[in-house]
């Protein structure tokens, strides 16, 4: 079999936003039996919160929706992740600016994107930090994770040819 896709999704805290959409993204792999061609990976921009679990209103929301945050501890994203990841998927266009600022010989910005640029409903492109909201603002975040995840790996199982391996095509 070939290597697997390495992906990678960041956001500012870790705590969030980006252990959601791997976790999400990681379960529609399993579903379609694809997670041999997979690495996951997230991390966040920002320091203050390596080593800690997610954040509890995260868990909370995984939880009500059959996903487990329980396993995730926070890591920072660095400058080497560029080269060690096919494909870096950022939460908002700071945490853009932020991965891109590590790139320092203009090398891998191709490999960088918006997550939500796989949004059917992209509005401005970006995933809302819940952060110092309430808890709509955890399960909004979640819907957006949810469509966004399902729109890309169809796109990757185009772009990598796995359609053949999808265990339930018509999911
Ligand atoms: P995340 O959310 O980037 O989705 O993990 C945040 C977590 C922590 C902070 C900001 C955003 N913070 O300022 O500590």
């Amino acid at each position: 079999m070939s290597d697997p896709i390495r992906i990678q999704f960041v956001c500012l805290g870790n705590i969030c936003r980006s252990p959601l959409a791997k976790v999400v993204f990681r379960d529609k792999v399993e579903e379609a039996g694809l997670q041999e061609h997979f690495k996951i990976a997230s991390s966040g921009t920002g320091s203050w919160h390596i080593g800690d679990t997610a954040d509890d209103r995260m868990r909370e929301t995984a939880q009500r929706n059959d996903l487990s945050l329980e396993e995730h501890r926070a890591s920072q994203f660095e400058a080497a992740d560029l080269e060690r990841f096919d494909h870096i998927f950022v939460m908002d266009k700071s945490n853009l600016n932020d991965v891109l600022h590590l790139d320092e010989d203009d090398e891998y910005g191709g490999k960088v994107r918006l997550f939500r640029e796989f949004d059917p409903e992209p509005d401005d492109y970006q995933v809302p930090d819940p952060y110092h909201g309430g808890r709509k603002g955890f399960e909004r975040v979640y819907d957006i994770v949810e469509r966004t995840s399902d729109m890309l790996l169809h796109r990757l199982v185009d772009e990598y040819d796995l359609e053949e391996h999808v265990r339930n095509p018509s999911k």
